[in-house]
């Protein structure tokens, strides 16, 4: 008598046209968000070391990525400025001034490349000269109503520069709110909000705050406003927070170490769910393909699809272009 298991689940894997009919969840390059750093000047490239491959680019450099970007498929980019030293402050007032790097990274962008999404950081962190998201009291506390109040007109300087998201990373209370209403008043009624809505006090921002050079200046830690790793039922009341707000979609950050969360709020409020692999996630891989660990790219793509999988609708990933190169070849 002949034994044979009663169902084969090796039968559909057996060759690559059979697995890739069976393929439950797609990766593409329209999945991805391409964060950018910008910084002053001409002409100008300057690598990251702490991120390697990634570098701050100066407006004109980041129009021509723009343009490589859409040629690629990618829908999206998400923009960072490098602000000048001598113009951060106590206050952060530069991020309201019309002519900030940003804006003017907006305005180019959207000239030379229209058919592109911008997404756009609101926080006060690459603007206030103590490096932290919001404004300080004197014992360093991080205050919620009065920040709020200036990351409105931040927001507001954005929509009117070009932005198409506005995306609060500050985790202020009751911030999308007021920015929705804003926008609303000022007839930015089609400027969508991408809230980072459940945002972690993360180990793994480190060479973001190089990037934009805020490391060398933050004082403290940012757990008064961001969030415990150890809470996952506080990410739902978070993310149910915004959406009450007007939040047009949510994101989940870091990425890969939460996508428990992704998952969670996803099955929760069935809205578009977007996790943001950071710079500290993207130095890992990197780190781990220089040492021989694994295939650089077959790590990229898996983790990007990890994101699908989990209920993503997207993912911000400084490899957006590599593997927006990868899944066109
Ligand atoms: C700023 C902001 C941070 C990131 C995105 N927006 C850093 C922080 O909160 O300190 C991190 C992104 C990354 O690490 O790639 N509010």
């Amino acid at each position: 008598m002949s034994h044979y298991p009663a169902l084969r689940l090796r039968r559909t894997r057996a060759s690559a046209w059979s697995r890739r009919m069976y393929a439950e969840t797609v990766l593409t390059p329209a999945d991805l968000i391409w964060p950018l750093f910008v910084t002053d000047g001409e002409g100008v490239e300057e690598p990251i070391a702490s991120l390697p491959g990634v570098s701050r680019w100066s407006v004109d450099a980041v129009v021509a990525l723009a343009r490589e970007a859409a040629a690629l498929g990618i829908p999206c980019l998400a923009l960072f400025p490098n602000t000048p030293h001598e113009l951060r402050s106590e206050r952060g007032e530069e991020a309201l001034n019309p002519d900030n790097l940003m804006c003017r990274a907006i305005r180019a962008i959207k000239d030379a490349v229209p058919e592109i999404g911008l997404l756009t950081d609101v926080a006060l962190d690459p603007y206030t000269a103590h490096g932290h998201d919001g404004l300080i009291d004197g014992a360093g506390y991080v205050l919620n109503d009065d920040t709020a109040e200036i990351l409105v007109g931040q927001a507001l300087n954005q929509a009117r520069a070009g932005a198409d998201i506005i995306a609060p990373s500050d985790m202020m209370d009751g911030r999308v709110g007021l920015i929705r209403e804003a926008l609303e008043g000022e007839g930015h009624a089609n400027v969508q909000i991408m809230a980072y809505a459940a945002k972690y006090a993360s180990a793994f921002y480190g060479p973001f705050r190089d990037a934009v050079g805020s490391r060398g200046l933050l004082k403290g830690d940012k757990k008064t406003y961001q969030m415990d790793p150890a809470n996952s039922e506080e990410a739902l009341r978070e993310v149910e927070l915004d959406l009450d707000e007007g939040a047009d979609s949510v994101m989940v950050k870091p990425g890969l170490p939460y996508l428990d969360i992704v998952r969670r709020v996803k099955e929760r409020f069935e809205v578009p769910v977007f996790a943001y692999q950071v710079s500290g996630e993207y130095a890992m891989i990197e780190a781990a393909a220089a040492a021989g660990a694994g295939d650089r790219d077959a790590l990229v793509l898996e983790t990007l699809m990890a994101f699908k999988r989990a209920g993503c609708s997207g993912v911000l990933t400084y490899h957006a272009a590599h593997a927006a190169r990868l899944l066109g070849a």
